[in-house]
């Protein structure tokens, strides 16, 4: 059979991703420009200086790839790019640079949802069995997704306010941690005690979360220390809030998994790199003999080679997206056609 080379390209906020897969499953080369550095300062990613960076380095990132690769466009079957969700000016710049690249060379264009990327990102690990439940914990997103098959996400729950990697975030800024804080607070929850008292947010049946409560209680207990002269002890403060994210996540996990009556999980987005989370579900999946796959560390923040991952069961399908395709900032999975 021949085989199958698809070019991902991916700028949905800030990380300049180029890639190239073959047959959905083997990474041939993949460029990711971080600018992390640059918005450190602000404490967040400030959109339009994103746009502007992803402007002077989509070409680059390109041609870099290409490169590694020892690949020429003309090699190349699909070109797959994120169009949502994310910051419209990012995203923009990576869906004119796919466009431009597809009109050219007379190759297909083909639409990814970021959030389908971050799945996919489990089948440069492995292939994916169906049916499968879908645990995708981002800087954005919190969900559950149940796939049935290839392409068929269905949400059965999601955040109803702030997502987990914004709550990581946040609770990291408030006690003095640069943006992005969650791997400080992951390393950190593994050298102190839990010792300090937190809500479990949302503890009910549904599969839904809620993380400003816990975000707003660490906020008041940060507060209140400091109006007494007291120090937080950080290290602790980290383990409680890990430990109580920990707990809630996989509690409704597991029962999504086990209402559903679904034997395989994987787990995508940037917070599936959590120390604290993989171990915890691993125990669990491993008592319930549940199949289980998270991604390699590097494919769990945002990347191209996911995008192309997901693009290459896009392809099959005969997914296409015309010239006109514009970014779509809230693109909802269900929306993947
Ligand atoms: O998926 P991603 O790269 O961007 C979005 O699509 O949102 O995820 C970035 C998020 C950030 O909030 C970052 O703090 C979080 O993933 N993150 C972590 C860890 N590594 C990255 N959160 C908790 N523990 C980690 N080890
Ligand atoms: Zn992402």
């Amino acid at each position: 059979m021949k085989n199958i080379y698809i070019l991902g390209i991916e700028t949905s906020c800030d990380e300049t991703s180029a890639s190239i897969v073959k047959n959905g499953c083997e990474e041939i080369s993949t460029v990711v420009l971080s600018q992390i550095d640059i918005h450190k300062d602000f404490g967040g990613v400030v959109p339009e200086i994103a746009s502007r960076h992803h402007v002077k380095n989509i070409s680059m990132v390109i041609e870099e790839c290409f490169q590694k690769a020892n690949l020429q466009i003309k090699d190349i079957d699909g070109i797959a790019v994120t169009y949502g969700p994310g910051l419209v000016g990012s995203l923009l710049i990576g869906v004119e640079a796919a466009k431009t690249l597809a009109y050219i060379n007379k190759i297909p264009l083909i639409p990814i949802n970021h959030m389908s990327g971050h799945i996919y990102a489990n089948e440069l690990v492995k292939p994916l069995k169906f049916p499968l439940i879908a645990l995708v914990i981002s800087g954005g997103h919190t969900e559950l997704i149940y796939m049935k098959e290839h392409y068929q996400f269905q949400k059965i729950g999601g955040t109803l306010d702030d997502a987990i990697g914004e709550c990581y975030d946040k609770v990291a800024r408030v006690i003095g941690v640069p943006y992005p804080g969650g791997p400080t607070i992951d390393k950190w929850a593994h050298e102190g005690n839990d010792s300090y008292q937190l809500p479990l947010p949302l503890n009910d049946d549904s599969y839904n979360f809620s993380f400003s409560g816990l975000k707003s209680a660490i906020i008041n207990l940060a507060h209140n220390e400091m109006q007494r002269g007291n120090d937080i002890r950080k290290k602790d403060l980290a383990t409680s809030f890990q430990n109580t994210v920990v707990e809630i996540i996989t509690k409704k996990t597991m029962k999504a998994l086990k209402d559903y009556q679904v034997s395989n999980l994987i787990v995508a987005g940037g917070v599936a790199a959590n120390k604290g989370i993989r171990e915890r579900l691993i125990e669990l999946c491993e008592k319930e003999n549940i199949d289980y796959s998270f991604p390699d560390i590097q494919y769990c923040t945002d990347n191209a080679a996911m995008i192309a991952a997901s693009g290459y069961h896009a392809y099959l399908l005969g997914y296409r997206a015309s010239l006109d395709l514009n970014p779509k900032s809230n693109l909802e999975l269900s929306n993947v056609k």
